[in-house]
């Protein structure tokens, strides 16, 4: 189909399909209005804000990078996160609760909305006590699901209106736990990667004033370089 002045004459530009694309690419602004898609307005000021706070509770002996990793996802989605260090006198623990803390507060300096705090007692009341609205926890394999699921419910028994949040680590660290930390140090092994560099020198200060005693006490009567060499050949 050709196109024509009412005189008859042909218009410039070929068939009407043509024409009708040249014209709908050429429309003016206005013609088609602005599309504003609805959106979440997270500053408004009327209202109540909503902050959630969260708590992270464990006992980070020591903190590992698999702490750090989590506390990081957490400090994204919560207004505040508190690294809450539980107080278990039972625990024969490689750390006090005071260098646990200090440790934390150092891996976390650069995240403002983190913080660190002990506790003991039950975890639900700590929360209630400081106003937290959800308990983060890991989740690093099936071995960790039953577990945490049995305490999740637990603490929805005794405080329903508490959400416990599980995140997941990054890959590299879903094998990664304090005990194993403990005992790859204990044993000699490098724990460089597992954990920041302020709390591998930490654990190996902490590990060769253990074996100094030890040491001293297996080798009663001998001379300090004496016992140190025996032990480290019986360790290998
Ligand atoms: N590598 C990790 N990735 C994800 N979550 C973790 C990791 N390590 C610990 N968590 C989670 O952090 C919380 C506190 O854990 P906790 O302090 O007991 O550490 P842990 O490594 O399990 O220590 P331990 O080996 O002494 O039991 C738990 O919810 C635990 O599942
Ligand atoms: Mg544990």
């Amino acid at each position: 189909m050709v196109n024509r002045w009412r005189d008859g004459r042909r218009l410039p530009g070929g068939d009407a399909r043509l024409s009708i694309t040249y014209i709908t690419l050429r429309l003016p602004s206005p013609l088609t209005p602005a599309y504003n898609p609805p959106f979440l307005d997270l500053s408004s000021t009327e209202g109540p804000v909503k902050r959630i706070k969260a708590i992270y509770p464990g006992s980070f002996d020591p903190p590992t990078n698999g702490h750090l990793d989590l506390i990081e996802r957490g400090s994204k989605i919560f207004d505040e996160l508190v690294v809450a260090i539980l107080r278990n006198p039972e625990k024969d623990p490689l750390f006090s609760v005071a260098d646990r803390r200090k440790m934390l507060e150092a891996m976390t300096s650069g995240l403002d909305n983190v913080s660190v705090d002990t506790f003991d007692g039950l975890t639900v009341d700590y929360a209630l006590r400081v106003e937290a609205r959800a308990i983060l926890r890991g989740i690093r394999a099936i071995s960790d699901y039953e577990y945490e699921l049995q305490m999740a419910l637990m603490n929805r028994k005794l405080q329903p209106g508490l959400e416990t949040v599980f995140m997941m680590p990054a890959e590299k660290y879903s094998y990664l736990s304090s005990r194993l930390v403990r005992e790859v140090a204990q044993l000699g092994g490098s724990i460089e990667c597992l954990v920041p560099d302020l709390v591998e020198q930490k654990v190996r200060e902490k590990i060769d004033v253990a074996h100094k005693f030890t040491n001293r006490e297996q080798s009663a009567g001998k001379t300090p370089s004496e016992g140190k060499s025996k032990s480290r050949k019986k360790k290998l």
